[in-house]
């Protein structure tokens, strides 16, 4: 985790990021489109680990592609390490990826089957022209694996050869090949084996520190994300509801959709020993999102004000909610 005293540079800087698929198939009518991410706004600092929790559909994966612009935002603004990333040419842009790298959930499908370990990890150095000369790309390979927890006896054999766990550590090593600053982890270890997560967990965090990495984290886990994680950011139906330190948001949830998801998950957080939130209604469909604010036809405390665009407000220093109603019912208790 990050040191309070380090000095907190943004490395990521995302305002009003929309990300809107068109729907295929109308000739006629008006267009119509799923609005998978829409005005987010968040900073990611140099260091730190970020975790971005929400439902299946809640536009995480979305966010995440776009702010590395592996997809075209909507609309909305990108800053990484400086650089607006909206305004970089293909070239500029490709150059910029050394410094950005995810790990998917799937090990299985992200690699390539015909291709050795040692292709695998070389690959992404050739297309950065990092280690031209061969016999130092495979010094670079060699200590790679070390890294994750291979061998160089792994080298020249196929993916098919080896475990999830495995095959996770060899998509890892991949990912540092290019000395990137950034790692998205998307579900890192979901696909996994329960046995082998934590090890996953553990060796992404030893790297995490040892190489200064700054990881944007992806789970649906609220206990990984308790225990990895430096600041929380929610998500609901492509808006981000609350974002803040974990104990902000472990300690102090502010918004009704937060405090549900931890009243779910009874091992975590404040809610521990308290009664189990009930969220009435399914999720309605990002391609029609209620007006207003998207979560008030399942809030427990929705009330008229409610069908207005609430604001993004700062409750405390970094703590953000985007709620009517969060200091009344903070009042409340
Ligand atoms: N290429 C696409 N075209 C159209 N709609 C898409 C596309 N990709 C995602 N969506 C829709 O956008 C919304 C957000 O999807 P996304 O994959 O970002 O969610 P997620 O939070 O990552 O979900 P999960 O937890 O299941 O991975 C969903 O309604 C999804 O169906
Ligand atoms: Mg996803």
């Amino acid at each position: 985790m990050m040191e309070q005293t380090e000095q907190r540079k943004i490395l990521l800087q995302a305002r009003d990021v929309c990300k809107w698929y068109p729907i295929k198939g109308l000739s006629f009518g008006p267009k119509r489109h799923v609005q998978a991410v829409d005005h987010v706004s968040f900073d990611l600092y140099q260091g730190e680990i970020l975790g971005l929790v929400g439902e299946s559909g809640c536009g995480k994966t979305t966010l995440a592609r776009t702010v590395l612009r592996l997809i075209e935002p909507t609309s909305g603004s990108v800053l990484f390490d400086g650089k607006d990333l909206m305004a970089q040419s293909k070239g500029q842009m490709r150059a910029l990826r050394k410094d950005m790298q995810i790990v998917f959930q799937d090990p299985y499908s992200s690699l390539h089957p015909r291709m050795t370990v040692r292709q695998i990890i070389e690959e992404p150095m050739k297309i950065q022209g990092l280690y031209p000369d061969a016999a130092q790309r495979k010094a670079r390979v060699s200590d790679l694996l070390k890294m994750v927890g291979l061998n160089d006896s792994h080298m020249d054999r196929y993916p098919h050869e080896f475990s999830g766990g495995q095959r996770q550590r060899i998509v890892i090593a991949r990912a540092l090949a290019t000395e990137p600053k950034l790692i998205i982890c998307d579900e890192p270890v979901s696909a996994l084996d329960v046995s082998v997560r934590a090890q996953i967990l553990n060796l992404l965090r030893d790297l995490q520190e040892k190489l200064r990495l700054t990881y944007l984290f992806i789970s649906h886990d609220l206990s990984v994300v308790e225990h990895l994680c430096d600041r929380v950011a929610i998500m609901y139906l492509g808006h981000m509801v609350e974002l803040g330190s974990n104990e902000d948001i472990f300690g102090h949830a502010l918004h009704p959709y937060t405090k549900a998801l931890l009243s779910a998950a009874p091992q975590v957080g404040q809610f521990g020993r308290r009664d189990r939130i009930l969220l009435e209604g399914d999720i309605p469909s990002p391609a029609d999102p209620p007006s207003g604010c998207r979560f008030r036809t399942r809030c427990p405390y929705a009330a008229e004000g409610c069908s207005q665009v609430p604001q993004w407000e700062e409750y405390s220093e970094g703590h953000f909610v985007l709620c009517h109603r969060f200091r009344e019912l903070d009042q409340q208790g």
